[in-house]
């Protein structure tokens, strides 16, 4: 039975092939000014696809690699730890952000967004949400587990602004997560005890 479920998530992430991202777009969008004045929540989505062009600006204005001669991203984080991790969930199924190579990593196969959703059911017509989580053992530091938690979350809500100023300045609408069902996410993704989930942005056109 074990081995029969273990078949059935190797063949349902084989089924998935990894996606090159377009080269991020640099010359777009309004000024940062006119970006934060447009910046808003919105929980209501087209349910038309990211265009290649969105889904990889949008997630390389989350965390993408800025200066690639020293590997530093868009998000600062607590002592460059680079602790979050950004994981896509598509219609298709759920990737992991591989951040050097500006690609998605199959995850898992199916529709996992109802799981981000959970009791916001318009979040689950966005075409892509974003799912920052914190691992925790990146830092490698002798500080308490509560000042690594504090990192983590202010490293997350750094990326996540990032998706909801990108998303202003650039025509599309985002809302800042903490609710989704963790539980069944955490055993979805096998995450581990170090790995927060911290929060979610569904990405999507206005309807
Ligand atoms: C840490 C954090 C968690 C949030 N969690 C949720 C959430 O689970 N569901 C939701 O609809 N909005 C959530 N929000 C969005 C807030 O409700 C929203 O930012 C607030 O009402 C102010 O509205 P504004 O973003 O349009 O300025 C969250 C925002 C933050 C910063």
């Amino acid at each position: 039975m074990a081995s029969a479920i273990l078949l059935a998530a190797t063949v349902s992430a084989q089924s998935l092939k990894p996606i090159k991202l377009v080269t991020p777009s640099k010359e777009r969008g309004a000024s940062i000014m006119q970006s934060l004045a447009n910046r808003q929540s919105v929980r209501e989505f087209s349910e038309k696809k990211l265009s290649d062009q969105d889904l990889s600006d949008v997630i390389w204005a989350a965390c993408g690699i800025n200066r690639p001669a020293e590997g530093k991203r868009t998000s600062p984080t607590a002592m460059n730890k680079q602790d979050v991790d950004l994981y896509v969930f598509l219609a298709e199924g759920v990737y992991l952000y591989d951040v050097k190579n500006h690609s998605l990593a199959p995850v898992v196969a199916g529709d996992h967004r109802p799981l981000i959703g959970d009791r916001q059911p318009t979040i689950n017509k966005a075409p892509a949400i974003l799912l920052m989580v914190s691992d925790l053992a990146r830092f490698d530091v002798n500080v308490g587990n509560d000042v690594k938690r504090e990192f983590g979350a202010l490293d997350v809500g750094i990326v996540s602004q990032n998706i909801s100023l990108f998303c202003a300045g650039c025509g599309l609408v985002t809302v800042p997560r903490a609710f989704m069902d963790k539980e069944k996410l955490r055993t979805l993704l096998k995450l581990s005890d170090t790995q927060v989930l911290m929060l979610n942005n569904p990405v999507g056109y206005p309807k």
